[in-house]
């Protein structure tokens, strides 16, 4: 499935929705020609929403000759009025715009598109212009109060179009609309799941690789680790895999990943303990983007001087996601991806070709595949985790004994956050702990203590998030074991912040 994207915000969010059906689609620009669509063959084509009006000024137009290649399009809200446009319907400012929920009227009982849904039904709309006559030879589906012809379809022509938007949880019928236009209309065969990404990647891994050796950094991460486990199936011992131990992950972190990848995996894996290194390095630094600096240039040169003792490599597997590439502008082009998107960022001059086996899936897909191939849970739905670890969660300088305090007292609220059954919900929870002190008493003796902060927040993609209303109980747990437990922690505060004005880490 080919989803053309028009410049919406939910482009994206189709073509997850298309792979959720177990569809496997790619988004292609507005821009591709016919002959490229031939040549990938699809099944079906999406076009998705785009800016306001098909009239406007660089309104993004597609070559019309799409739509007599005779594969079957579903045209989504800009998309269907593009449809309209070229294929001699008529699209208007009518006055009349609708943004949100309304009530949708499937008005043809032979209907593809709506084929055993609800004939009443709620669908989210945004819009301005409407679609005031169908296609030439298509018909009206549905309609709503304000948007009469809000679906058409002509299954001669192939051509279908919707001006709600199906790929939107406030549309709860919209995964079924899309199911009946994928496996009725398309007949796309829901062909696309774990198992099969597994083989694919594994094929074209054995292809790419041939007899070499490959290299890949782990961090602890569910990228990494999908992607290394992806590699050695693919070529087995071929693959080394490296793993610098920075000190700064949480606490058992580090064993997990040796004992998963060394122990349960049999990976070849060199375990490099460099902890002493860094915190040498970080002594008496304050400064968050300079901790930043310091670990990312210490890790290239642990890892380099490691990759110089291994002799002749000539693969590197890097953790790039479809999200990645999407962003970076490209699907076919590796040589764009922003340099940010390098796992662990790895030195940019390294003359190795890349292995990216996760380049086509989405982060989902990613943790889907690391359960079909065995990864324990903890590592598949592990929160995201900063490259610099521990050492931007303590403010002003990074000791062996601050590291120690922040260790456990984050541990606790680990511990906790999973047994109230909240981990996964959450999109991180993690302790700050900050470089003050402050008077507690405790017994008959007054203490001058650490604080430690609590900081959890529920985000889609880390760009906005909430403060997380953790309940009371939990809360007070976590407080009471921290205090109890730490002796250098004489209180506990909550961050009640939103991002903005706040970000999710403090430094
Ligand atoms: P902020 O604090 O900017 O964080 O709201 C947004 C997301 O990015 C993560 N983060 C980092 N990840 N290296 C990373 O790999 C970093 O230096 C870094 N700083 C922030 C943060 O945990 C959150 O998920």
């Amino acid at each position: 499935m080919l989803v053309v994207d028009l410049g919406g915000q939910y482009s994206q969010l189709i073509a997850r929705r298309v792979r959720e059906c177990r569809v496997y689609s790619e988004l292609v620009p507005h821009t591709v020609t016919p002959e490229q669509v031939r040549a990938r063959n699809p099944h079906a084509l999406i076009l998705s929403g785009g800016p306001a009006s098909v009239y406007a000024d660089g309104a993004p137009h597609v070559d019309p000759v799409l739509f007599s290649l005779g594969i079957p399009t579903l045209g989504i809200c800009y998309g269907m009025q593009l449809m309209a446009l070229d294929l001699g319907g008529r699209v208007d400012r009518t006055g009349v715009s609708e943004f949100g929920k309304t009530e949708l009227r499937a008005e043809e009982a032979g209907s593809e598109l709506f084929r055993d849904l609800p004939p009443e039904q709620t669908v989210w709309m945004s819009h301005r212009d409407s679609v005031v006559a169908p296609p030439v030879g298509a018909h009206v589906v549905a309609g709503s109060p304000s948007t009469p012809i809000a679906a058409f379809e002509d299954s001669s022509a192939r051509v279908y179009g919707v001006q709600f938007h199906p790929e939107v949880v406030h549309t709860p019928s919209g995964m079924e609309l899309l199911k009946n236009f994928l496996y009725n209309v398309a007949a796309a065969p829901p062909a696309w799941t774990p198992a099969a990404v597994i083989e694919e990647q594994v094929e074209r891994i054995r292809t790419q690789v041939g007899r070499e050796r490959v290299l890949c950094a782990l961090s602890g991460g569910v990228d990494s680790a999908v992607a290394a486990l992806l590699v050695h199936k693919a070529v087995g011992d071929q693959l080394t895999c490296v793993f610098v131990d920075h000190g700064l992950l949480r606490k058992n972190e580090a064993a997990q990943v040796v004992e998963t990848f060394g122990g349960h995996f049999h990976v070849p894996l060199v375990h490099i303990e460099a902890q002493d290194r860094f915190i040498t390095k970080l002594a008496d630094v304050d400064d968050p983007e300079q901790k930043r600096k310091i670990v990312g240039e210490e890790f290239i040169r642990v890892f380099e001087e490691e990759a110089g003792r291994l002799g002749d490599v000539r693969f590197l597997v890097q953790g790039t996601l479809y999200s990645d590439v999407i962003e970076s502008g490209g699907t076919e082009n590796a040589e764009t991806i922003k340099s940010h998107h390098n796992v662990g960022g790895l030195p940019a001059d390294m003359r190795m070709e890349l292995v990216e086996p996760l380049r086509l899936l989405f982060k989902d897909e990613v943790r889907r595949v690391g359960e079909e191939l065995g990864l324990p849970e903890r590592m598949v739905w592990r929160q995201p985790f900063p490259g610099p670890g521990l050492a931007i969660r303590i403010i002003g300088s990074v000791t062996a004994e601050r590291l120690e305090t922040l260790r456990e007292a984050d541990a606790i609220l680990q511990e906790e956050v999973r047994r109230a059954g909240m981990y996964r919900e959450l999109w991180q929870s993690f302790c700050v702990l900050p470089a003050i002190r402050s008077v507690g008493v405790q017994g008959d003796s007054r203490t001058y203590g650490y604080p430690v902060v609590l900081r959890a927040v529920t985000s889609e993609d880390a760009m906005t998030a909430d403060w997380a209303r953790l309940p009371y109980d939990l809360i007070e747990t976590i407080s009471s074991r921290i205090v109890n437990e730490i002796p250098a922690v004489n209180r506990v505060v909550l961050d009640v912040t939103s991002k903005p004005p706040a970000t999710i880490e403090w430094e």
